[in-house]
C-alpha cells in the first residue's frame, strides 16, 4: 500500500516595500493659501476684480483686492456683500448683481472658518 502524502505548497509572494517616500505624505499643504481662500481668489478674480483693483475701474478707491493681504483683511466686508441682506451701507455685490449660490457658499464658510488666507 502506498500512501500518498499531498503537499499542499503554499506559494507566498512576499513584497517588502522597503522605500522611504517621504513624499507621498497626504497632508501636503495648500501652497497659495487654504482650501477655500484659493476658491475665494477665483470667484474675487472672475466677478471684482474688473472694478477692484488698482487697476480696476475702482481704481483710487481704498477697497481693492489686488493682494492676499487685501483679501484676508476686508473678509467681513466682502462676505456682507456677496452674502448679508442689502442695507444703504451694504451694497449687493459684484455691483448690479449677485454670485451664484455655489460661489456665496464658499465665500460664506471661507468667512465662517476665519476668513484668514490660509483657511
Ligand atoms: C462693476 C464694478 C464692481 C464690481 C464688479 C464689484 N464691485 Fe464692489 N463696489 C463697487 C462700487 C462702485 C462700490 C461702492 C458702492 C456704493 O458705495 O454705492 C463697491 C463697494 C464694495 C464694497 C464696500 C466697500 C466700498 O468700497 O464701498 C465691498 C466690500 C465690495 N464692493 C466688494 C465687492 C466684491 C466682493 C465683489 C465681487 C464679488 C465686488 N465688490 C464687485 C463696484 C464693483
Amino acid at each position: 500500500m502506498k500512501k500518498s502524502f499531498e503537499k499542499y505548497t503554499y506559494g507566498g509572494l512576499m513584497l517588502f516595500a522597503v522605500g522611504s517616500f517621504i513624499s507621498c505624505s497626504s497632508k501636503t499643504p495648500t501652497p497659495a493659501g487654504g482650501v477655500y481662500f484659493s476658491k475665494v481668489k477665483t470667484i474675487i478674480s472672475q466677478n471684482c476684480l474688473s472694478c477692484h483693483s488698482s487697476t480696476g475701474s475702482w481704481q483710487g478707491r481704498p477697497t481693492a483686492f489686488d493682494t492676499d493681504d487685501q483679501i484676508a483683511a476686508l473678509y467681513a466686508s466682502i462676505k456682507s456683500s456677496v452674502a448679508d441682506p442689502v442695507s444703504p451701507r451694504n451694497k449687493r455685490m459684484p455691483q448690479g448683481g449677485s454670485l451664484n449660490k455655489k460661489d456665496i457658499d464658499i465665500i460664506v464658510a471661507w468667512y465662517n472658518k476665519g476668513g484668514k488666507s490660509t483657511d
